[in-house]
């Protein structure tokens, strides 16, 4: 008993130590909007611009948005698929629409990516056409991907409460070819522990801030059975229920990551996981490390703040770097490298 509360004191006392320090640090190390464009921790990759279609595409992100809002308007789900389709390809080495690839050896294929939304990958594509049509094939999918990405989650909030957009340098080139089987195996998978994503975050030089902020966007979107099943606590009442739903036939319904307003862009996904109701075990990982949890209590308390390191956290994902950004080619279909685009046009209809 003793022990147990000199180190319930001793993480209190840790607990405030690391709060003062981590959350100036965590603030000065995440520069404003403005001054990002000078410098700060992130490295424009080589060869990269925050404008770099100013003059031979103009209307790149109006084209972009228009065609956001309209995907949006008729399934809101489109934005899940389309954060879920950033991370997957920007996280192993750096964004490059290698994610976007079909084909037997695609990172498609791989057990990480199973689930990514055909609905969202159909759009990024249909959204390359429009641009390559009124711009010429000069804008890659990479490029168009995050842009989509940035004005879903611009679109989404809350009246009155938006997601501020952020920087994306653009000029990156499609891969010629998936990530290796390593690099997407880097992608945390959610039996992970706290202090295992933790590692996973800062082996591609995350913080705990990009860690707590960008699990934040499961405050939408859908997981299957398979990504829960194995979660203890069978003394819980709400995991119960979550693995009760999975044993309806013949198939179990997909169940919404955030409970409490499963559509909406907002900041229940943290009051969630105060309650309890965190649909993977990743997400509640969250909770067990009284530092981490603090930024969760934060973030549950403050939307606006939440918003706004998402924001941020959103850039530094797009900021990463794996082999060379301008090492590549605009894709003239984002499912295929050129020279295959126009052989077997609809079979990554068929395997989808
Ligand atoms: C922290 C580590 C993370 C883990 C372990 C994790 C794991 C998962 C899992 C298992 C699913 C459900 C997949 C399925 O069953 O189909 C999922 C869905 C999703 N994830 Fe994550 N994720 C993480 C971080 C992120 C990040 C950083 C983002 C984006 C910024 C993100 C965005 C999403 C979205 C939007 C969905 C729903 C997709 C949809 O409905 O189409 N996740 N994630
Ligand atoms: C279980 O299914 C019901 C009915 O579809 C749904 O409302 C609920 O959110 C699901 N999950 C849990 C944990 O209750
Ligand atoms: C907390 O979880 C319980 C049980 O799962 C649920 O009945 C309750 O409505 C939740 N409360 C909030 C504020 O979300
Ligand atoms: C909790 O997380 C912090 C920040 O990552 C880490 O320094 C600390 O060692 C963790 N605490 C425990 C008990 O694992």
């Amino acid at each position: 008993m003793a022990g147990l509360s000199r180190a319930a004191m001793l993480a209190t006392a840790m607990g405030l130590i690391v709060a003062a320090l981590l959350f100036p640090a965590a603030m000065s190390t995440r520069p404003s909007l403005i001054s990002m464009t000078t410098g700060g921790i992130r490295q424009l990759p080589d060869g990269l611009s925050y404008d770099f279609y100013k003059d031979t595409c103009p209307t790149l992100e109006i084209m972009v948005r228009e065609a956001v809002e309209r995907a949006i308007e008729s399934d809101v789900g489109v934005v899940a698929g389309l954060l879920r389709i950033f991370f997957h390809d920007c996280f192993p080495q750096g964004c490059d629409g290698s994610i976007l690839l079909t084909g037997a050896n695609s990172e498609l294929k791989m057990p990480q990516n199973v689930g990514l939304r055909q609905s969202a990958l159909d759009l990024i594509e249909s959204i390359r056409e429009t641009v390559h049509q009124e711009c010429g094939a000069i804008v890659s999918c990479a490029d168009i991907s995050n842009l989509a990405t940035k004005h879903a989650v611009m679109q989404s909030g809350v009246p009155g409460n938006l997601v501020p957009g952020y920087l994306l340098p653009l000029g990156r080139k499609d891969s010629l070819g998936p990530a290796t089987t390593q690099q997407v195996r880097a992608i945390p998978s959610p039996d992970l522990d706290v202090n295992q994503l933790v590692e996973a975050f800062a082996s591609r030089g995350l913080n705990e801030v990009d860690l707590v902020a960008l699990s934040g966007a499961h405050t939408i979107g859908k997981a299957s059975c398979g990504s829960f099943m194995n979660r203890d606590g069978e003394n819980d009442e709400f995991v119960q229920r979550l693995k009760n739903n999975c044993t309806y036939f013949p198939v179990a319904p997909l169940q919404d990551l955030d409970v409490t307003t499963p559509n909406t862009f907002d900041n229940y996904y943290y009051k969630n996981l105060q309650n309890r109701t965190g649909v993977l075990h990743s997400d509640m990982q969250l909770t067990l490390n009284a530092t981490i949890n603090q930024l969760v209590d934060f973030f549950a308390a403050d939307q606006g703040w939440f918003f706004s390191t998402f924001s941020t956290s959103m850039s530094n994902l797009a900021h990463l770097e794996g082999k060379p950004a301008i090492i590549g080619e605009v894709r003239r279909n984002c499912f295929k490298v050129n020279g295959l685009e126009l052989t077997a046009p609809n079979t990554f209809v068929a395997s989808a």
